[in-house]
């Protein structure tokens, strides 16, 4: 039985992040808001805690967890050393959509790291999940509450879809702000950082920071074997093969429209998860709009719920509509190229 908790009022409902924090203790499962995606969270120090978040999302236990802590003094919990860079990271991003790869403690449990010796550290920026984690008092190892491959939750409905019967308690904090996970990065020395996932903290971002800011090769060429283990696996990804379309509104419109009439052709049902502008040239379809062509919040906000929709739908395939690489563009790319299993078109 899974209790699902509104909270508006931080204050007057303490008693209750009292109790999710109580259930983290005992070993259970509590579901958390965050500002870029749902997390669902167990003691991070308790291996068996720890293995039954696996046994809930039905992941592959090789895929390490990220903790999730109120304030750096969380992290100092499981981190072995703070070298300077990521000190600096801490000061400028924390809270924030930033985690950050460093040497674990040994109480932090192979259950946690999938037995790598480095822990990612998480403090997200958002007052409802810091409220709950100083509660816990333990640092929460929070991967994102979706069943293993589906795309992740913005909402506590979308939550519940996945893991009603499955955890203890869902915290219901609204829709969470971002859309998409937290950008993970590991230090190199004193002046540089690795991307291992892009997210919400950009590289322009970064490099206001660390002068050197690479991405892990594998984001570039597709290839090898990725730092952040979770990248290897299909991911994000709606039940209906999808293709992406990037480029100037008209260009995407008519591409859009071949795909659509070769679709139809084969008596194909299909969703389009398009920003308005394209979408006013397929009225009445079943259509996701993410808001103005080119804007990167709105599609990173909408990109989940959006291809979730299409699940609930049941569309034969899903035409959409990219954007470019800058900024949160490589985020918001890399999950569409993985959700379209890699059938991204650049027109124009
Ligand atoms: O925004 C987020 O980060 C969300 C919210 C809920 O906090 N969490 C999230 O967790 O996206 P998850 O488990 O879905 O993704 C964690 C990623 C995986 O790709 C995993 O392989 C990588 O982080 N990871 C975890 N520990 C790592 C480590 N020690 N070294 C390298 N990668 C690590
Ligand atoms: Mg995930």
């Amino acid at each position: 039985q899974t209790k699902l908790v509104e909270i508006t009022d931080i204050e007057k409902q303490k008693a209750i992040l009292e109790e999710a924090g109580q259930i983290i203790r005992d070993g259970g499962l509590v579901v958390f808001p965050t500002e870029t995606v749902y997390g669902i969270g167990a003691n991070g120090l308790d291996a068996d805690a720890c293995r039954s978040i696996y046994v809930a999302k039905g992941r592959p236990s090789d895929n390490p967890l990220i903790l999730t802590v109120p304030d750096e003094e969380g992290a100092r919990q499981a981190a072995a050393v703070i070298p300077p860079t990521a000190q600096k990271l801490m000061d400028r991003f924390w809270p924030g959509p930033l985690t950050i790869v460093l040497p674990r403690k040994p109480i932090v449990p192979d259950a946690a790291t999938g037995g790598l010796d480095t822990v990612a550290l998480r403090c997200p920026d958002h007052d409802i999940c810091r409220a709950f984690l100083r509660c816990a008092g333990v640092p929460v190892a929070g991967p994102s509450a979706n069943l293993s491959t589906r795309p992740s939750p913005t909402t506590a409905e979308e939550v519940m879809h996945d893991m009603d019967g499955r955890v203890d308690m869902v915290i219901d904090g609204g829709p969470c702000h971002i859309g998409v996970e937290s950008t993970i990065v590991e230090c190199n020395g004193d002046d540089g950082v690795t991307i291992l996932r892009p997210g919400g903290v950009t590289v322009e971002m970064l490099q206001e920071v660390v002068p050197h800011v690479q991405l892990d090769t594998t984001l570039v060429t597709g290839k090898g074997v990725p730092k952040a283990p979770g990248m290897k696996y299909r991911h994000y990804a709606p039940s209906a093969p999808m293709t992406v379309v990037v480029g100037p509104v008209d260009k995407v419109t008519e591409k859009l429209q071949a795909l659509y009439d070769q679709a139809k052709g084969e008596g194909k049902t299909v969703g389009f998860l398009v920003s308005e502008e394209v979408g006013a040239s397929f009225p009445h379809k079943d259509m996701y709009i993410w808001g103005r062509h080119g804007d990167k919040e709105a599609l990173a906000n909408q990109l989940y719920t959006g291809l979730l929709s299409f699940d609930s739908d049941q569309v034969d395939i899903i035409l959409a509509e990219g954007i470019d690489d800058e900024g949160l563009g490589l985020a918001i790319m890399n999950r569409m190229k993985k959700a379209a299993g890699g059938h991204v078109v650049i027109v124009g």
